[in-house]
């Protein structure tokens, strides 16, 4: 009897408390957040995306045709705040630039392969991420440095043309543009962090291991619903097996790195300098101890993957539109020759310099196709408004940076690829604030100049040895795009180049 008093009462207590956890209105909807699609209970929009089979960047443009510059998308547990439109993403990330400068939470495969978010690109806010993005700017990509990697560069760009020229005559002169574009630009990194010489087969081995890496941090449902977490135990013991294979194939390579410099002279062929130089004893602002073995493969992977689809990818975007567009290649072509004058002598950086074609063929293509649709996610500090609405710190602030470049607001004729645009002055082309390929504020890439480089340098190479046709010979360029961490091309470009005489 006592023990059915005592149920009576726990029920009764019960009761109340289930009654206001099933009535009580979830916080985001006392919260005035941006319209957006109206969505089912606990998963919200989740399916809605997932069932469009569009990928998320174009779900994403319809979206902003109905809802406007600023919208919610409910995913799950997460809610997503994404903006496309200057003048906002100048609020929130320029005036505002300090509460919208973190990171939202992690998910627990991300977490393992940030090492708890000591990354650059992950680190919320704050003391971590100040000391690491400060030693990554100064040391390795202020302007003074990035001229003592000239070298690496020029060695890099030679061999680039060399693997296009034996592809090209081995498959009746047809080559594959993304792939070597990123092994010429993930052989200038690799030697960048490591500093130490590497055969071509050890490259291509790293450079699969971090592709690897990528595709298991691609976005799981269970990212948005963790309930689901125990469905995708499977996966969980995958990206456990990948970051040992990270650790493992990459720790060597720091450990080589370290004896070179312990014994200076013995490694003949190492570079005076590298990343992890920078690292191994890197102080961070409110820790006593230096980066640990994981942290330091964690934080050579960052540097590695940053710089490497995206710049591949945008040349792959640069090239196709060479190719859809004979007289911007010619007119290239020209400009290349004017400055290097009638010699054989190979176009460099210093070249490319004085090439005011180059560059707008460069912005042009960079506003055209963002690599990244999207800036890495934002979060707030502490909960604020944007445009009347809440901003909670739990949401994702997402910048749709092609929404931005394709706003006919600002750009007359956005969908035409015209380099033109930025030579004549028109309103977009002058103000910084209306594309955005690289962010913009506190979080902008700090790979910004480099990457500029690296794609001034290839293209100029790659069009003052080839002449670059479509394959198959006559056909149109499609110009849809898939995502694979970057936006790529849908059918990746294979292209016809022959050797200018
Ligand atoms: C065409 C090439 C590149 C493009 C289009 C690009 C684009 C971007 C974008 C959109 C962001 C996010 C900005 C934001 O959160 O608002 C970013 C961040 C970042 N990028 Fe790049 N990037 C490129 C090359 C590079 C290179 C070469 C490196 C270095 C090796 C690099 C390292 C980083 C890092 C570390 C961050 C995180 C910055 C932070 O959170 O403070 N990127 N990049």
């Amino acid at each position: 009897m006592a023990s059915l008093s005592s149920y009576y009462t726990l029920l009764a207590l019960l009761i109340p408390i289930l009654v206001f956890l099933l009535t009580r209105k979830p916080k985001s909807k006392r919260l005035n957040l941006p319209p957006g699609p109206p969505g089912w209970p606990v998963v919200g929009n989740l399916f809605q995306v997932v069932r469009s089979g569009k990928p998320f960047f174009e779900y994403v443009r319809e979206l902003r045709d109905t809802y406007g510059p600023i919208f919610t998308l409910k995913m799950g547990t997460r809610t997503l705040i994404i903006l496309s439109d200057t003048k906002l993403v100048h609020e929130a990330l320029v005036e505002k630039g300090a509460i919208f400068a973190s990171r939202p939470r992690e998910n627990p495969t991300r977490n393992i392969f940030s090492c708890n978010k000591f990354t650059v690109n992950s680190a919320v806010y704050g003391p971590v991420w100040r000391s690491l993005r400060r030693n990554m700017v100064q040391n390795m990509l202020s302007s003074s440095r990035l001229k003592e990697f000239r070298g690496v560069r020029e060695r890099a760009m030679d061999r680039f043309i060399d693997k296009l020229l034996s592809e090209a005559k081995a498959n009746d002169g047809v080559v594959w543009v993304l792939k070597n574009a990123r092994f010429a630009v993930f052989d200038i990194l690799v030697k960048m962090s490591f500093g130490i010489e590497m055969d071509e087969e050890t490259v291509e081995k790293m450079d699969q291991v971090m592709k690897k890496v990528l595709i298991t941090l691609d976005p799981r449902i269970d990212d948005f619903l963790p309930i689901l977490g125990p469905f995708f135990a499977k996966q969980w013991k995958k990206a456990l097996e990948v970051r040992k294979e990270q650790t493992d194939f990459i720790y060597p390579f720091i450990q080589q790195r370290k004896r070179a410099l312990e014994n200076p002279g013995s490694d003949k062929a190492a570079t005076s300098f590298s990343y992890l130089d920078t690292l191994f004893d890197l102080k961070i602002e409110g820790r006593s101890s230096v980066p640990t073995k994981d942290e330091l493969v964690t934080l050579c992977s960052e540097f590695l993957n940053g710089g490497t689809d995206t710049t591949g990818t945008a040349v792959e975007w640069g090239i196709a539109q060479l190719i859809a567009n004979p007289e911007v290649q010619r007119k290239l072509y020209e400009e290349i020759q004017n400055v290097v004058g009638s010699s054989d002598r190979k176009v460099d950086e210093k070249d490319v310099e004085k090439m005011p074609y180059l560059e707008a063929v460069v912005k042009e293509l960079l506003r055209k196709h963002p690599p990244t649709p999207f800036s890495l996610t934002h979060a707030v500090t502490e909960t604020t408004k944007l445009a009347g609405y809440d901003i909670p710190t739990d949401a994702n602030v997402d910048i749709f940076l092609s929404g931005i470049s394709d706003d006919p607001n600002v750009w007359s004729d956005p969908e035409r690829f015209d380099p033109n645009r930025f030579l004549g002055g028109e309103q977009g082309g002058g103000n910084d604030m209306t594309m955005l390929p690289f962010g913009v504020g506190r979080r902008i890439c700090p790979g910004l100049t480099m990457a500029t480089v690296h794609i001034h340098l290839m293209l100029a190479r790659m069009v003052q040895e080839f002449e670059w046709c479509a394959y198959p010979p006559g056909s149109e360029m499609d110009f849809s795009g898939k995502t694979e961490f970057t936006v790529v091309m849908k059918n990746t470009l294979r292209a016809v180049i022959n050797r200018r005489g």
